[in-house]
C-alpha cells in the first residue's frame, strides 16, 4: 500500500499554508497537486486535476469555512476521500465534517509517516474509484437504517443476511447497535464472543483475527455481535469500526450492518464505507416523515438514490395510510413490503429468522425479494443451498 502513488490536493483554512506543506510526506510516491484556498478554488482544482485524496487542513472550529470546503468538494467528487486535518477536534465539528462528506480525520500536526498512512488508508477504502487500489472482491457492504427503534431494522438485517446465505453468498452481519444490539437474540446466538472482545484484544486486525471473533449461525451466516453490556460500547472506536468494515469487506461477499436508530457517529462512518443502504420504515405518517428526512440526509451526504432500497415493514396494517400515500410522502415507492404477522414475532422469540423457520410466509418472500435485488436473481426459498463460511 505504501508504494502506491498518491496525488493529494490540500485545502488550507485558517492555518499557515507553509506549516501544512512542510508536514506533508516527501517520498517519491507522494505528489502534491496543489494547495487551495476556499471552496471555489478547491472545487475548480478538483474539476480540472487528477486527485486521489483531498486533505482539508483547518482549526476544527464549528464556524469553520472548512466545512463548506468539504461539502463543496464532496458534492463535486462524491467518491474522492476527504481527510480532515485539524488542530483540534471538538465533537460538534467532527460530526458536521462527517455529515458533509469527510471520510477520516487526523490531528495536526502529525508525522509524515502517520499522514502517509492515513492517506493510504483513505485511498484504499475509497469506493469504486476509477484508479488506485481496491479490494480484490467486488463485495458489498449493506447498511440497514431506520429512523427510530422498533421499525424492523434488526429483523430486516437478519433475514436479509440469511436469505443471501441461502443464495450461496458468504455473509457477515455486524451489530452496530453497540449498546442495545439484539442481532444475537434474533438469530438465537449467545454472546460468547463479541465486538468488545475484539476491541480489547489489541494488535492489528486482519481476516484471520476477525474470524476468531465472529460467531457462526446454522444458516452459514457469520455474526460479529454487539458488546454484551451497554458500558462496553465505548471500547469500540470509530477507528476500529472502520478497520473492521474494510477487513470484513475483503473477507466476505456481503457484509450487512444492523444499526441503532439515528445518525450516530458509527452509523455515519458505516454509511460512508457502505456500497448500499436499506432504509426501513413503517406505515405511519410519523415514521414516513422521518424516512423522508433520512433519505434527504443521505442525499445531502452524496448518497445516490439508486443505491438505497426502501423496505416498508408492517405494510399491511390497516391504519388509514395507503401505499400511494407512501409514495406521496416519501417521494418514492417501497422496494419491498413486509406484512405484519405473528409468525414474525414468533420467529424473533425463537431466535430463528422467518426465511428459515417460515420460508413460505409472505414476510420470508419479501426478504428473499430484497436479497434478490443484490444477487441479481430470484432467491429460492425451497431449496437450501447453504454454503458454510470458511
Ligand atoms: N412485520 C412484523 N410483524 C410482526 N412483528 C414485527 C414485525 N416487524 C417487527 N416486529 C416486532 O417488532 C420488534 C422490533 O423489531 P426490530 O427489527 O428489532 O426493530 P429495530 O431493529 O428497528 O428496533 C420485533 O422483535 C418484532 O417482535
Ligand atoms: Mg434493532
Amino acid at each position: 500500500m505504501a508504494d502506491t502513488l498518491i496525488r493529494a490536493l490540500v485545502a488550507v483554512e485558517g492555518l499557515d499554508a507553509f506549516d501544512v506543506q512542510r508536514a506533508l510526506p516527501d517520498d517519491p510516491h507522494f505528489e502534491l497537486v496543489g494547495i487551495t484556498d476556499g471552496v471555489d478554488d478547491t472545487v475548480r482544482t478538483l474539476q480540472s486535476r487528477q486527485v486521489d485524496v483531498l486533505l482539508v487542513a483547518c482549526q476544527g472550529r464549528e464556524d469553520d469555512r472548512s466545512l463548506q470546503i468539504i461539502d463543496g468538494a464532496h458534492r463535486t467528487t462524491p467518491e474522492l476521500p476527504i481527510i480532515v486535518l485539524s488542530t483540534s477536534s471538538p465533537n460538534g465539528f467532527l460530526r458536521r465534517a462527517f455529515d458533509v462528506g469527510a471520510a477520516d480525520m487526523a490531528l495536526f500536526p502529525q508525522t509524515k509517516e502517520q499522514l502517509r498512512f492515513v492517506m493510504s488508508k483513505a485511498v484504499a477504502r475509497a469506493p469504486r474509484r476509477g484508479s488506485g487500489p481496491r479490494s480484490e472482491r467486488d463485495s458489498r457492504l449493506v447498511c440497514v437504517l431506520g429512523p427510530k427503534g422498533g421499525t424492523g431494522k434488526t429483523l430486516t438485517s437478519c433475514n436479509l443476511a440469511v436469505a443471501l446465505a441461502l443464495a450461496g453468498q458468504k455473509v457477515l452481519i455486524i451489530d452496530l447497535d453497540l449498546q442495545f444490539g439484539d442481532v444475537g437474540l434474533c438469530l438465537g446466538l449467545p454472546p460468547e464472543k463479541t465486538m468488545y472482545d475484539l476491541a480489547v484484544s489489541g494488535g492489528s486486525l486482519d481476516e484471520d483475527k476477525l474470524s476468531d471473533y465472529v460467531m457462526t449461525h446454522d444458516a452459514g451466516v457469520d455474526v460479529l455481535l454487539a458488546p454484551a453490556r451497554p458500558d462496553q460500547a465505548s471500547a469500540i472506536t470509530i477507528e476500529l469500526l472502520r478497520d473492521v468494515l474494510v477487513v470484513a469487506r475483503s473477507a466476505y461477499d456481503f457484509v450487512i450492518a444492523d444499526t441503532p436508530p439515528g445518525f450516530t457517529a458509527e452509523v455515519i462512518a458505516t454509511i460512508d464505507a457502505s456500497s448500499d443502504l436499506v432504509m426501513v420504515g413503517t406505515l405511519d405518517s410519523l415514521s414516513l416523515k422521518n424516512t423522508k428526512l433520512g433519505l434527504e440526509t443521505l442525499e445531502l451526504m452524496g448518497y445516490e438514490r439508486d443505491r438505497i432500497r426502501m423496505v416498508l415493514n408492517r405494510a399491511d396494517t390497516n391504519v388509514g395510510v395507503t401505499h400511494e400515500d407512501v409514495t406521496a410522502i416519501v417521494g418514492r415507492p417501497a422496494d419491498v413490503l413486509v406484512p405484519s404477522h405473528r409468525d414474525v414475532v414468533r420467529s424473533v422469540n425463537e431466535g430463528s429468522p422467518v426465511v428459515i423457520s417460515r420460508p413460505r410466509s409472505d414476510a420470508a418472500k419479501a426478504f428473499r425479494a430484497l436479497a434478490g435485488f443484490y444477487v441479481g436473481a430470484p432467491v429460492d426459498g425451497g431449496r437450501r443451498k447453504l454454503r458454510r463460511n470458511r
